[in-house]
């Protein structure tokens, strides 16, 4: 029998302090994609539980979006800009190909000190943006860290390939983690994983080395299905039992929003109610990175999640990447 979790024995090293989110002001329906190509409302919400997305207009940059959520995370932090001391971004739609978006961020936000930098893990990405953070700040190399995830995923879609493109959206989500004054509550653990030996089921067919192109979303959508299921479940698993924690205590899980049927299909395995998993899926369809951030904002903004309850957060993306984040908030 699994030992019971106990307040104790956690030493948290970092604690949210505050949460932003963006979404881009137009909005596209399924009925409006079913217009363009041949597709229609019905086969993407049965398939997906996606009814409709943001699209950035194109004047915006992932940064505009990223410094926008950056700017509510800090707000509601209630801290000052100037005591962040490092930045990282999660995304695989940067601005450029360098600079960081995260230094262009850093940049708007009128900040001189610190450092900042992107993580690439596509999807998995906010998950290991929040491990590197927390490392940063248990090893005292910072103590309020701005941990974005920012997404233009529109830009790299192919319109006419309708197997990908009504899957995702654009939007960005923020934190703000800070070195423990929240007593007794932040993250508990992380863990994180990937197998590159998956390649090719999820992958952008453009690259500065490869071709020099931004490319399109290519995905073997079945397999990426199959091996999301599996290996949340088992991440989750694993990472209860190393930290003692038990499912009933799990309040929450906040799932890498990329199918609903993936995320009722893992909670099944889990034995987890569905009441207990988070769902943006049906506004924001799957925003890459941000889609961790924008529903624990939704959530945060709507109370739904209260100070002292067990969240999970859990993601699978191209690598494949995936990993798994438990906090007390
Ligand atoms: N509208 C209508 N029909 C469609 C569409 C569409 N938009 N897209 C595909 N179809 C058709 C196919 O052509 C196929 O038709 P056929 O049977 O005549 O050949 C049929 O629908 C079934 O297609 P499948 O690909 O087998 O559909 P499936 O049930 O597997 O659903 C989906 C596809 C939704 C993509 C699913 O496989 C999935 O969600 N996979 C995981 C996605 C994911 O998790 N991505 C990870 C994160 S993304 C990231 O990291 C960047």
């Amino acid at each position: 029998m699994q030992k019971k979790y106990s307040n104790k024995r956690i030493k948290f090293s970092s604690c949210i302090l505050g949460c932003g989110s963006y979404l881009p002001k137009k909005i596209v329906t399924n009925n409006d994609l079913s217009k363009k190509i041949d597709t229609s409302d019905e086969w993407i919400k049965t398939r997906t539980g996606i009814k409709q997305r943001y699209i950035a207009s194109k004047n915006q940059l992932n940064s505009d979006l990223g410094f926008q959520a950056a700017r509510k995370a800090i707000k509601n932090s209630k801290i000052k800009i100037s005591d962040i001391d490092l930045i990282i971004v999660a995304t695989s739609t940067p601005d450029h190909t360098f600079p960081s978006t995260a230094t262009k961020i850093q940049a708007k936000l009128g900040l001189k000190k610190g450092f900042a930098f992107d993580v690439q893990a596509a999807c998995s990405g906010f998950i290991y943006a929040i491990s590197i953070a927390d490392n940063y700040i248990s090893n005292k190399q910072a103590k309020n860290v701005l941990v974005i995830g920012s997404e233009i995923f529109s830009r790299i879609l192919d319109w006419n390939d309708r197997s990908t493109c009504v899957l995702f959206g654009d939007g960005a989500g923020a934190i703000v983690l800070s070195d423990n004054k929240k007593k007794n509550s932040g993250i508990i653990s992380t863990e994180l994983y990937s197998d590159g030996r998956f390649y090719d089921l999820l992958y952008v067919n453009g690259g500065v080395s490869s071709n020099q192109k931004s490319g399109h979303v290519k995905m073997k959508g079945k397999e990426v299905f199959r091996h999301a299921v599996e290996k949340l479940s088992n991440c989750i698993e694993l990472s209860l039992k190393k930290n003692n924690l038990v499912k009933d205590q799990i309040d929450w899980i906040i799932p890498h929003q990329a199918n609903k049927r993936i995320m009722d299909m893992t909670a099944n395995k889990l034995g987890i109610p569905r009441e207990k998993i988070l769902i943006t899926i049906d506004r924001y369809a799957n925003t890459s990175s941000a889609s961790i951030p924008l529903t624990l904002d939704y959530a945060l903004s709507k109370k739904i999640i209260k100070r002292g309850q067990i969240v999970v957060l859990e993601a699978i993306g191209g690598g494949l990447t995936w990993g798994c984040s438990i906090l007390k908030y």
